[in-house]
């Protein structure tokens, strides 16, 4: 399918094929006991996925917007706090601070790595910030390291939004490791993705955790007695028990997207108008999407799609220049990497059932492409 007529971007077709016995099988057993609403494997996935981030505990939520949302609640976050992060990320990112009547603080990132770029957290703290939340973007960890240690100074809690880095490690390590806690999407095109939406959080502090189980289930201690206020944002039984066989393929899937990103980064590295993305020492990337840099970014995903190959754009507008985020202030030329990156990321296709033939094919391409390009 992918090879012949059109390549797209992401193929969960493919993958839904090779592992359907096993899926079809999982659906079924949950229809006929039919228990929809926190089952057991909603319980069986947290513990998997828990062992999976070597995390002590894990709590699975109905999407990773929430996953954010609710741990930053449950850590206490309110009105007129501060949270600082990277401007150029999903608005799912944002969108949890600001559910918590918090305030986004951005701060740029770095040119070769995407993350935020740790050497100017420090001028954005304030007496009102009380969260760092660094993104994993792409699958590359941030330097979680130097990020525990600024917010140890200023004692400071650590989010980390890992919606895009299932299996990323740094320094061995996998989001939560280095922070009070870890949140993941399971929207079906990430690395692990459910058949609909689906989120979890990962954290080693057992009251931060028992605070999350209740926050995801109407605060609820017992039936009918409620703590506290939370919120419905149970994972569907459903789609845990398509996860619980997806998360048995997902270090192998992951493997292959390292092979994918490593044949993409040697067929392209002679290209003068092309940088490759880079892995920093310390990372073991994921590669839940492989982005390239190009002054002719625009012109390039044209050709491509006229070819039939799909790329994306991951984020053409970073959030301090969304409308949406037009009262906090900020104008141009505030995050000059993040602005400068915006205009020139392109996503090529990734997923682990990309053939070599087709990634011959998308290189060749571009490298026609370029050939014309400098003429
Ligand atoms: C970096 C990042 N943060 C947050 C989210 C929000 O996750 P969801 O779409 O599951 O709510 C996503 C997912 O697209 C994401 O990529």
């Amino acid at each position: 399918m992918t090879i012949k007529n059109r390549i797209p971007l992401v193929d969960l077709r493919t993958q839904y094929d090779n592992i359907s016995t096993e899926i079809d099988s999982a659906i079924k057993k949950v229809l006929k006991k039919a228990n929809f609403i926190l089952g057991e494997e909603v319980q069986k996935f947290e513990k998997k996925f828990a062992e999976f981030c070597k995390a002590r505990f894990s709590v699975a939520v109905a999407n990773g917007t929430d996953a954010l949302f609710i741990t930053l609640k449950s850590l206490g976050i309110k009105n007129d706090d501060e949270v600082i992060t990277s401007p150029n990320t999903f608005i799912g990112t944002t969108e949890a601070i600001t559910l918590c009547g918090a305030k986004p603080v951005f701060v740029d990132i770095h040119e070769k790595t995407f993350t935020i770029d740790e050497s100017k957290i420090e001028r954005a703290i304030t007496e009102k910030t009380k969260v760092i939340l660094p993104v994993h973007l792409y699958g590359c960890m941030c330097d979680m390291i130097k990020i525990s240690k600024i917010a140890k100074k200023y004692k400071l809690k650590v989010v980390e939004d890992a919606c895009q880095a299932h299996g990323s490690l740094f320094k061995t390590m996998p989001p939560g490791h280095y922070s009070d806690a870890a949140c993941f999407s399971f929207f079906p095109g990430k690395n692990l993705g459910a058949y609909g939406d689906g989120g979890a959080v990962v954290t080693n502090n057992r009251k931060l955790y028992e605070k999350i189980k209740k926050f995801r289930n109407h605060g609820r201690a017992r039936k009918y007695i409620h703590e506290f206020e939370g919120m419905n944002s149970r994972m569907d039984t459903l789609q845990a028990a398509i996860l619980l066989v997806k998360l048995k393929y997902l270090k192998k899937w992951i493997q292959k997207r390292n092979k994918i990103a490593r044949i993409y980064t040697q067929l392209l590295s002679n290209i003068r108008e092309i940088q490759p993305p880079v892995v920093p020492r310390h990372i073991y990337h994921s590669w839940h999407l492989y982005v390239i840099k190009t002054p002719f970014r625009d012109k390039l995903k044209n050709f491509l799609e006229s070819k039939n190959i799909f790329c994306g754009i991951h984020y053409p507008i970073p959030l301090h220049l969304q409308p949406a985020y037009k009262y906090l202030g900020y104008k141009r030329g505030d995050f000059p990497v993040a602005e400068k990156l915006s205009k020139m990321i392109l996503t090529l296709p990734i997923y682990p059932e990309l053939e070599y033939k087709a990634q011959l094919k998308i290189c060749n391409l571009i490298k026609r492409f370029f050939k014309n390009v400098s003429k």
